[in-house]
């Protein structure tokens, strides 16, 4: 018998119970199972009706993401699909937890569903570039309806099992032990001579589809999904359901299902999603390099950061004691902390005793020596160097051997702060990203010092707190920050330029950014940025125009959302932006000073100003050693500063653009604006040269290093 796949009998009922940890994707195997079983059952003569479930937290989750590079499936999952719903006797999904795509599209194959109330049923196939290839789009809208299958489709969202019964996609809400309760429902279905229900045969109602009815989902396609058009094929399927008889929607559902799954938002995804499990990996470090315990964590400075990653830790249930300067800093932290938790409460995130069951894993202390028994700590105090090294001089004084001694600096040389106490292999950079408990990219950065030890055990804590780690090297703003500086710069010369805020953020935000750069700096405070720079004002390049537009409007107190007014206006409480002639008037003025000329720029020169320096910043991160791979740098601007995965992160994107083209950009603005800013960055000029991508420099050393 398969493994995966055991029958349990009780009387006449036969129950397949398939347990595929952790999270029973339909993988082959599972798939061998159930053909096994089904052929077995399906010979039973004394079997009269048969549940189909999982064991673990949830009903199936989809298809095996790792076969979706591979030859198509979908011949195979619609025959095995057709022997669940040819069976002779009732065929029952009994859905506990989610049941996710693939998971989903068997379940409607069966006869019928039912499912406890906490239950949840989600398609994601069009986030992830592709449409449901596995019967969804045919049999979804003959259980449920055009417009609801429509719904669920392209909101990709989990629907709860009391909106699942509503709509008819199960046939009921089972309250009390889901075994025991899956048993009686079969039972019934026995006793009442209930028997197969096809979904196949059921006919879709063709009088909701209207011409109105149509304009009203592909607009809502374009809306929700913006450059992309795997919705809008997702709908191409689904209506097919009014006009084609099933088995011949069904095959039209596979082609468009295989042209899905190659268009670059597709593979675009699909690249992210393997990027961040790849991320976790670091080369060349020796396999039996364990990482260390990671049962409880200090944390110096309780501000802004050190409260979000103090959160981060307890919702992961470490234990973290916070240390500040005064009790009166530590009780404004912890104070943050606490509404922080108010809030989830107040969103039905959790519920008041799991507020009160984190709080108790967050400490607070003001004395060093209550830190002596954290396995990792983390300083997030004050952006200043000599501090940072005072910290650390109290840190190394208390810390037990082998502590992983952190900080969160985002623009210091970690190596400096590691050489100035007397175990600098135990010292890493944790880059977490405001706000921390959200936020789920973690740069992990390596010192010169830092001890393989440490740096699996850093990677180990990203997993124990469900963030994304990227390994980077020591450099000014490691991956994510060194990539933003040409990248806002040009933004903010353009509004010098005569450009609005809006009209940038809008090219910008057309891309597909989550938030247009402009509006980033009034979010996070433009005295932010201003200060950054004015510290490390000896890095940055003899250019007068340089990072003046937020300078401008800083030096007339425009702090941004905080006080509101930045590069926007915003009334009290709202976040919404309104064009501010205030703010455009301190940008011409100052553009004047610096004899910035005024003029009109295309969509294209916005976006490839703007977009170019970001690409070559990175391809020099990759020359340099900083980040691993180039699929780690895709996945440090798409977990941490919204850039579109359906464009698979910078890198993949600047390889979709085609490097020669990236090139042929950088040299004309070079030709116009100079070579301070726009010197290409010499691995693109070779790859450019020699026709290879960043994909192909990526694979060739992964082949080295393996
Ligand atoms: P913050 O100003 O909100 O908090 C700093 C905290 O450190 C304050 O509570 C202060 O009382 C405390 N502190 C100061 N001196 C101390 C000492 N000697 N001992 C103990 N505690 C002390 O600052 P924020 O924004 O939380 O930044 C902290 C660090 O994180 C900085 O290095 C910053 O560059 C970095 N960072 C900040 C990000 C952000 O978006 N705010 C993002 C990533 C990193």
């Amino acid at each position: 018998m398969n493994p995966i796949v055991q029958i349990q009998r009780h009387e006449d009922i036969a129950v397949i119970v398939v347990d595929n940890p952790p999270v029973n994707t339909i993988t082959a195997a599972a798939r061998a199972g159930m053909r096994e079983a089904l052929d077995t059952l399906a010979a039973d003569k004394n079997v009269r009706a048969v549940l189909l479930r999982c064991a673990g937290n949830n009903f199936f989750t989809g298809a095996d993401i790792n076969e979706f590079s591979g030859p198509p499936r979908e011949a195979e999952y619609r025959e095995l699909w057709a022997k669940f719903e040819g069976l002779g006797v009732p065929m029952i999904a009994a859905m506990h937890g989610s049941s996710i795509g693939g998971g989903l599209e068997l379940a409607l194959a069966c006869h019928y569903r039912i499912a406890p109330p906490t239950a949840k049923f989600m398609l994601p196939e069009v986030t992830l570039g592709i449409i449901p290839g596995a019967g969804g789009t045919q049999r979804l809208p003959r259980l449920v309806g055009l417009n609801n299958a429509l719904r669920m489709i392209l909101d990709a969202k989990p629907v709860d099992a009391g909106k699942a019964r509503e709509m008819g996609l199960i046939d009921e809400v089972i309250s009390g032990d889901f075994a025991t309760g899956a048993l009686h429902f079969a039972q019934k279905l026995i006793a009442q001579k209930d028997g197969p229900r096809r979904t196949s045969d059921r006919q879709v109602d063709a009088g909701e589809l209207t011409a109105d009815f149509t304009a009203k989902w592909l607009a809502e396609a374009r809306r929700l999904y913006p450059n992309r058009t795997a919705a809008l094929t997702a709908i191409e399927a689904v209506q097919a359901t009014t006009r084609l008889p099933f088995n011949e929607g069904l095959l039209l559902e596979e082609k468009l299902a295989n042209q899905t799954k190659s268009t670059v938002e597709a593979r675009a995804s699909i690249h992210v999603f393997f990027a961040e499990r790849e991320s976790r990996k670091i080369e060349g470090l020796p396999a039996d390099v364990a990482p260390r315990p990671l049962a409880s964590a200090g944390i110096v400075g309780a501000g802004t950061m050190g409260g979000g990653i103090a959160i981060a830790f307890a919702n992961a249930g470490v234990p973290v004691t916070i240390l500040d300067v005064t009790q009166e800093s530590l009780s404004r932290g912890l104070a943050v902390v606490d509404s922080t938790y108010e809030s989830m409460v107040k969103r039905g995130r959790i519920d008041a005793a799991e507020k009160a069951r984190r709080m108790k894993l967050i400490g607070g202390t003001v004395r060093y020596g209550d830190l002596a028994g954290c396995d990792v700590i983390i300083e997030a105090v004050f952006e200043s160097m000599d501090l940072k090294k005072r910290v650390f001089r109290e840190l190394d004084a208390v810390a037990k051997p082998g502590a992983i001694l952190a900080t969160n600096t985002s623009t210091l040389d970690i190596d400096e702060i590691a050489a100035s106490i007397g175990r600098p292999q135990d010292v890493i950079g944790l880059h977490f990203f405001s706000p921390a408990n959200v936020m789920p990219l973690l740069e992990v950065v390596r010192g010169k010092q830092s001890s393989d030890q440490a740096v699996r055990t850093a990677m180990e804590l990203a997993r124990l707190i469900r963030k994304t780690p990227v390994l980077a090297r020591v450099c000014y703003g490691f991956i994510g920050n060194r990539m933003m500086e040409g990248y806002a710069r040009e933004a903010l010369l353009l509004t010098l330029e005569g450009e609005s805020p809006r009209r940038v953020d809008t090219v910008l935000e057309q891309f597909g950014m989550a938030m247009g750069i402009l509006a980033v700096f009034d979010m996070a405070g433009i005295d932010v940025g201003v200060n950054v720079h004015r510290t490390n004002a000896h890095r940055y390049p003899p250019d007068p125009t340089y990072y003046q537009a937020d300078a401008a409007l800083h030096a007339v107190g425009r702090l941004g959302q905080k006080n509101g007014k930045g590069f926007y206006r915003y009334e009290k409480g709202d976040r919404t932006r309104h064009d501010d002639p205030e703010a455009s008037a301190i940008l011409a003025r100052r553009a004047a000073e610096l004899a910035v000329q005024q003029r009109a720029h295309s969509d294209e020169e916005i976006l490839e100003r703007c977009l170019y320096p970001l690409l070559n910043e990175g391809i020099r991160i990759l020359e340099e050693g900083i980040a691993q791979r180039a699929s780690d740098v895709d996945v440090v601007w798409c977990a941490g500063y919204g850039f579109p995965r359906y464009r698979g992160g910078p890198m993949f994107y600047a390889d979709t653009l085609g490097l020669p083209k990236l090139l042929e950009g950088m040299q004309k603005y070079r030709d116009r604006f100079g070579p301070m800013h726009w010197e290409p960055a010499p691995l693109l000029v070779q790859l450019a040269l020699e026709g290879r991508t960043l994909a192909d420099w990526d694979k060739e050393r992964r082949g080295v290093e393996a």
